[in-house]
């Protein structure tokens, strides 16, 4: 059977343009977003690199899967400012955790007064340094395998693999890990000469090694969708 192309009828994805974006952030998104998320975003938005923010979308529905999967003890693995920390603080139970690394504490900084005034800054134990280290650590001991119910991890592209191998380890059977911007801003379907910003050719292939790699994982279910930059859950299924 011939390939459907985008635009034609039976076609599958409904994206088809920046307007029919923005009558979801406008209809769906916007309204129902916490006043404390719109004012994060507003501070994010005036800051210079504003474009590694988690977009406003992305936050809701990490939100919603958060409460379907009644997700208690969680791990965020590159922070910003703060948004989709903060999604995820609002969204856990008053007990519920967040174990929040980034090399960059500032960009934390620039955040931490709008989650404290939202009162979720309990949840968040935040680490400042590289993840990787931190992961190796926690994996020494047993007793933090099986832990965790929800890892959201976007930070740098080229150490995925490197987090996948230990993160499985660390989320529960049933839990899950979203690996964030596997899409990487369409280049992952471009020819490789296409004109690309040198940072989005140099994390292509990692980026595309990572997604072959958990296509191939029997360890887990995956499910890629567009949302955001891409988002990739992996629910440990052993
Ligand atoms: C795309 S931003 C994260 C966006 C964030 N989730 C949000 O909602 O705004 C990527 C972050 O990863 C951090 N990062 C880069 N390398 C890291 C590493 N090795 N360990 C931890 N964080 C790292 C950067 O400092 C940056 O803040």
């Amino acid at each position: 059977m011939a390939e459907i192309k985008h635009a034609e009828v039976g076609h599958k994805s409904l994206l088809q343009s920046d307007a029919l974006y923005q009558y979801i952030l406008e209809t769906s998104v916007y309204p129902r977003e916490p006043e404390a998320m719109k004012e994060l975003r507003e501070i994010t938005a005036k800051h210079p690199w504003n474009l590694m923010t988690t977009s406003a979308d992305e936050g809701q529905f990490l939100s919603m899967l958060l409460k379907l999967i009644n997700a208690k003890n969680t791990m965020e693995i590159g922070v910003y400012t703060g948004y989709s920390l903060l999604a995820t603080a609002l969204a856990l139970p008053d007990d519920g955790k967040i174990l929040a690394m980034d090399i960059n504490r500032e960009n934390y900084e620039l955040g931490l007064p709008v989650i404290e005034k939202a009162g979720v800054a309990h949840k968040i134990e935040f680490k400042e340094g590289p993840a990787l280290p931190v992961l190796d650590l926690m994996i020494e001991d047993e007793k933090n395998h099986g832990t965790y119910d929800f890892i959201f991890v976007d930070a740098d592209k080229d150490n995925y693999i490197n987090y996948h191998k230990r993160l499985i380890d660390l989320v529960r059977v049933g839990g899950v890990i979203g690996y964030d911007n596997t899409l990487w801003n369409g280049s992952v379907a471009a020819a490789p000469d296409a004109p690309m910003r040198k940072y989005v050719r140099y994390y292509r292939d990692f980026v595309m090694e990572l997604n072959k790699a958990l296509a191939a994982d029997p360890r887990i279910e995956i499910c890629m969708l567009p949302v955001g930059d891409g988002i990739t859950l992996c629910r440990r299924v052993k």
